[in-house]
């Protein structure tokens, strides 16, 4: 676990190639399997592959969505807002659990904030509720787009821990 940890690197520029479809549903079951506060599994996931609908997507940031210009696949991590008080912190470890299955795939990612952001029109959660026909009640965290890796990045290694921000029994 702490060498795939070390490896995941967010990733913005994607090749061309598609990703397979039993490859993406492994994904999507990652992010099924997150736990969740009470257990209600508020949490619920829009895949999409179309380009067209990639692009709309892309404009529902004004800043931070460059990801999305050469993703194969997004998907959207929504949630519930009536089932969990705690709704987001569901929907957060459901996209990582997603970014970390994906790079065990071969695959690279980025998590594109989108609850408190902001489009060029206006809040991104409603554009792109707005784009993907979602219901008012499902606050949408994070868009997760992947692809295979067209940038390297250099891994973690010990040297990125920073232990000083690590206190024992007391800070
Ligand atoms: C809560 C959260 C929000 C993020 N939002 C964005 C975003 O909107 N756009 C983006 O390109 N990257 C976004 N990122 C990726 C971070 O910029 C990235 O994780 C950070 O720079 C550290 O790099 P690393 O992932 O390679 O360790 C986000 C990451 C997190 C955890």
């Amino acid at each position: 676990m702490l060498d795939l940890l070390k490896r995941r690197r967010t990733v913005r520029k994607f090749k061309e190639e598609k990703i397979p479809r039993d490859t993406i549903e492994k994904i999507i079951k990652a992010g099924l399997l997150a736990p969740s506060s009470k257990d209600k599994k508020p949490v619920e996931f829009v895949v999409v592959e179309d380009r067209d609908t990639m692009m709309r997507l892309r404009k529902c940031k004004a800043k931070g969505a460059n990801g999305l210009d050469t993703a194969v696949c997004a998907i959207a991590v929504i949630a519930d807002s009536n089932l969990s008080d705690v709704w987001v912190e569901d929907a957060s470890i459901a996209s990582i659990l997603i970014q970390l299955e994906a790079e065990a795939q071969g695959l690279g990612s980025v998590w594109i904030q989108m609850r408190k952001r902001q489009s060029d029109f206006g809040e991104s959660e409603a554009e792109v509720r707005n784009v993907l026909n979602i219901p008012e009640k499902y606050g949408v965290l994070s868009i997760v787009a992947l692809g295979y890796k067209d940038e390297e990045k250099t891994h973690y290694n010990e040297n990125n821990l920073n232990m000083s921000k690590v206190h024992f029994e007391k800070f």
